[in-house]
């Protein structure tokens, strides 16, 4: 038998598969602009400014246990996480962040060729992980102001829909969909994804209807609030019989030792981590209110720890080229429906100052605009 050409041996369906597009990494600013990590506004990936509690460290610093494999079920965390988000620790399932859960429901539930509802502009690895399955991935696109389209979104469900994703707030726009709208999205009896990612920012949460939905997920994350977006640690909060399955097929040390240490670290000093929080929001309404000054940008409302700007006049991706090389990361989202936006993360207050000058200077200084 000859040997299969050497693209022969990857799937066919996999071919034009696009890679994720992550934020900018601190190798590339410094090979490209000789920039170090501290020298860097970074305001590109949601992360949290302050970092993670200082009890993080203490835990790690105490851990005697690194050459053991870890706990398998994730026991303690799942019974903090039990307490922090007052639901029973057997509808809770930890995952090397909520991505690894994203992955693990599409397995659970979605064949080749079945399909998934995703509402773009949203967080990407949705459609990603969707593809990967070979799942046929449904775009409905949200309308004015962000808003999911429901009567579209009802019309275009099949027998072949095994999930809606939701992520509530949504990422990149930071708005909240109503209550009404994910209650009727539950009644079409579909799996509905509520990704809640900025729920400590938003305040805002369906979790407690998973007793009443048996198609209910709603996920977390302690990548924003938490800080520990290095360490990759999320959970989903899950209708018990469907936890069981998520346990059984989830590869049983994905969470390692010193992660799980460090979100237990972080519930057990959660009023700490969610007073920074207040400031964070703070700072948002304060950003807010700075970027709707700037006569070229339309921010959009945000209940997340970003915000979304229309660049109403020039070209966002320039715009974000000319913030990077004074060492400003913000986002830009290389899709059509995307090219006249870009998303900050909310810094601390000098950084955001610093950005919100530099815009200026960069929007009314010079003629290309
Ligand atoms: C809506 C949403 N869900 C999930 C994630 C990923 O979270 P994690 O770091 O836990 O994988 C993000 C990260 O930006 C996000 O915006």
């Amino acid at each position: 038998m000859d040997a299969p050409e050497p693209m022969d041996r990857i799937r066919k369906d996999l071919k034009e598969f696009a890679s994720y597009s992550a934020h900018t990494s601190p190798d590339y600013m410094k090979k490209k602009f000789g920039l170090n990590l501290e020298e860097i506004i970074k305001l590109d990936a949601n992360e949290n400014p302050f970092g993670c509690s200082p009890r993080v460290f203490e835990a790690m610093n105490s851990c005697t246990s690194y050459s053991v494999y870890p706990d398998a079920a994730q026991t303690e965390l799942r019974r903090e996480l039990s307490l922090y988000t007052s639901m029973p620790p057997e509808c809770i399932v930890c995952g090397a962040g909520s991505d690894q859960l994203i992955d693990l429901i599409i397995r659970l539930t979605v064949k080749p060729g079945d399909e998934i509802i995703n509402l773009p502009p949203t967080f990407g690895m949705y459609s990603f992980y969707g593809k990967l399955s070979g799942a046929q991935v449904i775009n409905v696109y949200r309308g004015m102001d962000f808003v999911i389209c429901f009567d579209e979104i009802v019309s275009q469900i099949t027998p072949r829909t095994k999930l809606i994703f939701l992520a509530n707030p949504n990422n990149p726009s930071g708005n909240i969909t109503p209550k009404s709208d994910i209650q009727a999205l539950l009644e079409t009896g579909v799996t509905v994804v509520v990704d809640e990612a900025y729920y400590e920012f938003s305040r805002e949460t369906v979790a407690p209807w998973i007793e009443r939905y048996d198609n209910l997920i709603v996920l977390r994350t302690f990548s924003k609030w938490a800080g520990l977006a290095g360490l990759r640690v999320g959970y989903g909060i899950f209708p018990q019989y469907m936890a069981e399955y998520m346990m059984r097929i989830k590869d049983p040390y994905s969470i390692n030792i010193a992660a799980q240490n460090a979100a237990i670290a972080s519930l057990q000093d959660k009023e700490f981590l969610l007073e920074r929080i207040d400031h964070i929001i703070f700072e948002r309404e304060r950003l807010f209110g700075l970027l709707s000054n700037i006569k070229k940008l339309l921010p959009v409302p945000s209940k997340a720890n970003f915000i979304l700007s229309l660049l109403i006049e020039g070209r966002a991706a320039l715009l974000t080229d000319t913030l990077k090389q004074r060492g400003i990361l913000v986002r830009y989202f290389d899709a059509p429906e995307m090219k006249k936006y870009f998303r900050i993360s909310i810094g601390k207050p000098e950084q955001n100052d610093v950005l919100v000058e530099s815009i200026k200077e960069i929007l009314l200084g010079d003629t290309q605009w």
